[in-house]
């Protein structure tokens, strides 16, 4: 019988708008690089701006390159600034984020995500699709409009593409300077079991197969406790990922 390949936490680095320059973007990316080069029991994933991917991708690294947005891809039709699957992956570009919170805020509703998710899969990407809320409710509404999230950005999804989608948790309340914070461990593991729950009851066994991952003020310090305690099968960092000794200390201290 042959043995269940053994997947490591994945980390992905959301830098959003940042840095100003590629020359931050290159300095920034090779500080980690040594990070990630030390941590080789977790799969790194640098989402930059697409602006930069192109520098990026001409660096030797054991970091994957991802992309923040991308668009449900139809070459034949004009779409003024936006960017296509085709174009990524001319750079290397393996990830792609989809459905960010801040994204959803600007008009990006499931449905889009829905579309989005289709082409990027169709595209070969690996896709993490970001779900949350925006805040907890005592009867637990909240865990009504997660279930929605996730069953409306699959919708049409064949699930033999589940080992190409991710799951990113990201209670709105818990992402950026000025949020509460993180969510606790034992928050992050019931929802955790209760995404798998949903994702059994839409695609059966098949929905094991997707990964789900943290991300809301994850730092050097918490982020083991969400890798023991939160059940998750890797992280999305945001802050920490502009900085790179502490985010190759997150690296280094996920090590389980
Ligand atoms: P944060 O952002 O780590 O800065 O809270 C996370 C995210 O928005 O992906």
């Amino acid at each position: 019988m042959a043995l269940k390949k053994k997947i490591g936490q994945i980390v992905v680095g959301n830098w959003k708008m940042n840095p100003q320059s590629v020359e931050e973007a290159l300095t920034l990316f090779r500080g980690i690089a040594v990070g990630a080069a030390a941590a080789r029991h977790a799969e790194v994933v640098i989402a930059s701006p697409a602006v930069y991917l192109e520098a990026l991708s001409r660096e030797k690294s054991p970091m994957k390159l991802g992309a923040q947005n991308v668009f449900a891809s139809d070459k034949s039709t004009s779409h003024t600034g936006e960017i296509s699957g085709a174009m990524l992956k001319n750079l290397k570009v393996s990830h792609v984020i989809i459905g960010h919170s801040e994204r959803r805020k600007m008009g990006e509703n499931n449905a889009v995500v829905n579309e989005k998710l289709l082409s990027a899969l169709k595209d070969g990407f690996i896709s993490i699709v970001c779900i949350g809320e925006d805040r907890r409710d005592l009867d637990g509404f909240y865990l009504t409009t997660l279930a929605k999230q996730i069953e409306e950005a699959l919708s049409k999804v064949q699930k033999k593409f589940a080992q190409n989608v991710l799951i990113a948790y990201e209670p709105v309340w818990a992402i950026g300077k000025d949020s509460k914070g993180p969510a606790t461990p034992a928050d992050v593991l019931e929802i955790v079991l209760y995404i798998k729950k949903v994702l059994h009851r839409l695609w059966g066994k098949e929905g094991a197969k997707v990964r789900v991952l943290y991300g809301g003020s994850v730092d050097a310090k918490n982020a083991k406790e969400f890798v023991v305690g939160g059940g998750v099968d890797g992280l999305l960092v945001g802050r920490e990922s502009l900085n790179a000794k502490a985010f190759s200390e997150l690296l280094l201290n996920i090590r389980v």
